[in-house]
């Protein structure tokens, strides 16, 4: 063995030890922009309760829409967030591609207000059941949501 592998050898050790030192030092957590987007759901809103999508609202709602947003407030804004634009920490928008009617169709609203959500698409946790709420009362909430959506270009 010759010197310059000593001192490989040497650089190597120093290098783990170093990264190691390193690890324990930064905090964990949230910090990072990897870390963070896959908690807070969308780039860039990571102060918590910040809404987590722009949401554009259309000129008008249907009269159906209207009853819709209003129980929306009600049963769900606490979570979803005003205008259904999601919370950092708390849940995602539903005026989002991943919500758009091809891939969430009306059913999967009134599933998750009768049975809850497995979380699965983010980091939020699950959704319990929604209490004392009836599926018309949800297929309201879905007209709400739809005319939201496109009004900002989801279909
Ligand atoms: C206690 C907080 C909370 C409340 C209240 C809440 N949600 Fe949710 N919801 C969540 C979270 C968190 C998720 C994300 C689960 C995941 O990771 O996919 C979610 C996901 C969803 C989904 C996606 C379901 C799927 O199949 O992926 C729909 C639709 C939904 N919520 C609709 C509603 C409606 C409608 C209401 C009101 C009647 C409501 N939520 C109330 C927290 C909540």
């Amino acid at each position: 063995m010759n010197r310059t592998w000593l001192v490989a050898g040497l650089l190597a050790v120093l290098g783990i030890g170093g990264w190691m030192v390193w690890q324990s030092i930064t905090p964990s957590g949230n910090e990072g922009s990897s870390a963070s987007q896959k908690s807070g759901g969308a780039a860039g809103a990571t102060e918590p309760g910040s809404p987590l999508a722009e949401v554009k609202l259309p000129a008008t709602l249907s009269p159906q829409a209207e009853m819709g947003r209003r129980i929306f407030e009600a049963k769900c804004a606490t979570c979803h967030g005003q205008n259904a634009a999601g919370q950092a920490g708390v849940a995602p928008p539903l005026v989002h591609q991943i919500y758009r009617p091809a891939h969430h169709a009306d059913i999967a609203f009134v599933l998750a207000a009768k049975n809850g959500v497995q979380a699965h698409h983010w980091n939020f946790g699950n959704m319990p059941p929604v209490e004392a709420i009836t599926e018309g009362e949800v297929k309201l909430i879905v007209r709400y949501i739809r005319e939201l959506q496109q009004a900002n270009g989801i279909r």
